[in-house]
């Protein structure tokens, strides 16, 4: 009590003081405030002007605080909740010092352009509001701080003219909310969410958004990374250690600056297709760690990590056995199914000493594809039910549920199209629901097409 009495008189003698001398900073109050909730024996804050602080900036006529740049001065202590009422404020850069507590909502700070706090030991953010108001606000960095868990908020998206968002190993859950990215955030160039606990799929609506950097790894992001066809400025992607599955989509053509790339310690499967190999901008490329399958692909560029993938052999470029082709183009009308890329490993699906899952073989022949109890979910189960609804026609005497087989009547297409030999499986949807039977390098291989 007795303290908070003196220091309202020692408020007032300064306020007199700066009246006197017509000094008066209107934020001279919470400036004050925020002077004795740090621990600030590094910053020479005793002028009664604060505008002569160091660190500090004001405007010059309305003397107005504009920017506080305190950073890597190995100040401790907290931030004080009332920063969002100094409205001229342009830059707040507190960031590698040691603050604890709360980063305080500036929600409303219109003129706010820069916001970093990183590499603090922050505990907590006033999430929910945090982005509201900040129409100026361009750069941000919220990285590495010990928060409580936060997701991103739907605030954000009032931070219409974002350049650079940060916030990397800061206890980020939930998944990346699928705002609009490209009309929200039409000048966003670097997007950095990595170390922290995101779940879900990419955002569908990054499509068309003008994200150079994107900076994801390292946590529980999941699902197809085919959206980044549609981001035509990225120039470094990093997905590394996380859940991706599905394949390696195409790339145009168009995507001339794609840089690095790094999927490394994901579940991607299929073949690498050629129009990311042949993408001349690539410089660094890590592939490793994945279920990828087909020959080992060969790029022009020299920063190049494969290893830990299951290519049919290790020469780059190397044609795979047409066994090996057809069997990819099988699954690969099923998108490549995790369960087949971690069982079907080296050249030879009739290696005795390595059985691939659901193929049976005579000799080099291969005569079963079975498909059954492999915990394949929705599209496939239906293409087998679509097989059972073939044989009621009863065209088929010999076809058992689920499975395929080369036993029984190879004539199978009266009303279907034979496909060209070595061709199977590598098209048409046109055949969706039919059987059909090829010759693929010497070898009989019957399969189903779904729809
Ligand atoms: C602190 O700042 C005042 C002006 O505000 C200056 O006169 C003084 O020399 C500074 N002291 C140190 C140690 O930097
Ligand atoms: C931060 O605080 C911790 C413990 O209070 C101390 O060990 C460390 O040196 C401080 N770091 C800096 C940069 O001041
Ligand atoms: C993550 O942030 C914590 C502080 O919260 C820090 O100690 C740690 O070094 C950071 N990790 C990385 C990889 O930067
Ligand atoms: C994006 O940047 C351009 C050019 O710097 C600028 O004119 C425009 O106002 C910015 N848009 C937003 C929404 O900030
Ligand atoms: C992008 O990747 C290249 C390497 O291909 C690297 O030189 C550059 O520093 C990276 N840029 C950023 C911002 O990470
Ligand atoms: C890709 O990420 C892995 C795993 O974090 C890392 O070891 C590797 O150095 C990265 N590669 C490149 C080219 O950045
Ligand atoms: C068959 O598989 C074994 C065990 O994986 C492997 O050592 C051998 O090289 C394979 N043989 C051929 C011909 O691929
Ligand atoms: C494998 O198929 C070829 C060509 O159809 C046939 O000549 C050969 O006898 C078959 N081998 C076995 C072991 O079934």
């Amino acid at each position: 009590m007795k303290m908070m009495i003196m220091g309202r008189m020692l408020l007032c003698l300064l306020c007199f003081v700066a009246l006197v001398y017509g000094q008066a900073s209107p934020d001279m109050s919470i400036m004050i405030a925020l002077r004795d909730s740090l621990k600030s024996e590094n910053l020479n804050w005793s002028d009664p002007n604060p505008c002569l602080w160091t660190g500090l900036g004001c405007n010059t006529i309305s003397q107005q605080v504009t920017r506080i740049q305190i950073g890597n001065r190995g100040i401790s202590g907290a931030l004080t909740s009332d920063l969002r009422y100094l409205s001229s404020l342009t830059v707040f850069d507190v960031m590698g010092n040691n603050l604890t507590g709360k980063i305080p909502s500036l929600a409303g700070l219109k003129s706010l352009e820069k916001l970093f706090v990183n590499d603090n030991g922050f505990t907590l953010i006033d999430s929910e509001d945090f982005f509201t108001g900040l129409s100026s606000l361009q750069f941000v960095n919220l990285d590495n701080n010990p928060l409580r868990p936060w997701a991103i908020p739907s605030s954000l998206t009032d931070a219409t003219s974002l350049a650079v968002f940060s916030a990397s190993n800061c206890s980020l859950f939930g998944t990346i909310p699928d705002f609009h990215w490209r009309l929200r955030f039409p000048n966003l160039t670097a997007l950095a969410l990595s170390g922290n606990s995101l779940e879900g799929e990419l955002p569908r609506r990054f499509a068309g958004s003008s994200v150079q950097i994107l900076t994801l790894n390292s946590q529980k992001l999941s699902g197809s990374i085919s959206v980044l066809t549609q981001m035509p400025a990225l120039t470094n992607v990093s997905l590394q250690e996380n859940r991706f599955s599905g394949t390696i989509p195409d790339f145009s053509p168009l995507m001339t600056s794609l840089k690095l790339f790094n999927v490394s310690g994901n579940r991607l499967t299929g073949i690498v297709p050629s129009s990311f190999t042949g993408l001349t901008s690539l410089s660094h490329v890590d592939l490793s760690n994945n279920l990828l399958q087909g020959p080992t692909p060969s790029f022009k560029a020299k920063g190049i990590t494969l290893g830990l993938n299951s290519f049919c052999l290790d020469v780059p470029a190397a044609p795979c056995d047409p066994r090996v082709n057809a069997l990819l183009s099988i699954v690969g009308e099923f998108g490549y199914p995790v369960i087949f890329s971690e069982s079907w490993k080296g050249n030879d699906p009739c290696n005795s000493s390595n059985m691939w899952v659901g193929i049976t073989c005579t000799g080099a022949n291969i005569t079963v594809i079975n498909f059954e109890d492999m915990g394949l979910t929705g599209i496939i189960s239906e293409s087998f039910g679509r097989l059972k609804a073939l044989k009621v026609e009863g065209r088929y005497p010999n076809f058992k549920p689920n499975v395929v087989d080369s036993s029984g009547d190879p004539d199978v297409g009266n009303h279907v199209p034979r496909p060209a030999p070595g061709s199977l499986g590598s098209s048409s949807r046109k055949n969706a629901g039919k059987i059909v039977a090829s010759v693929i390098g010497g070898h009989f291989i019957r399969t189903a097409y779904m729809g």
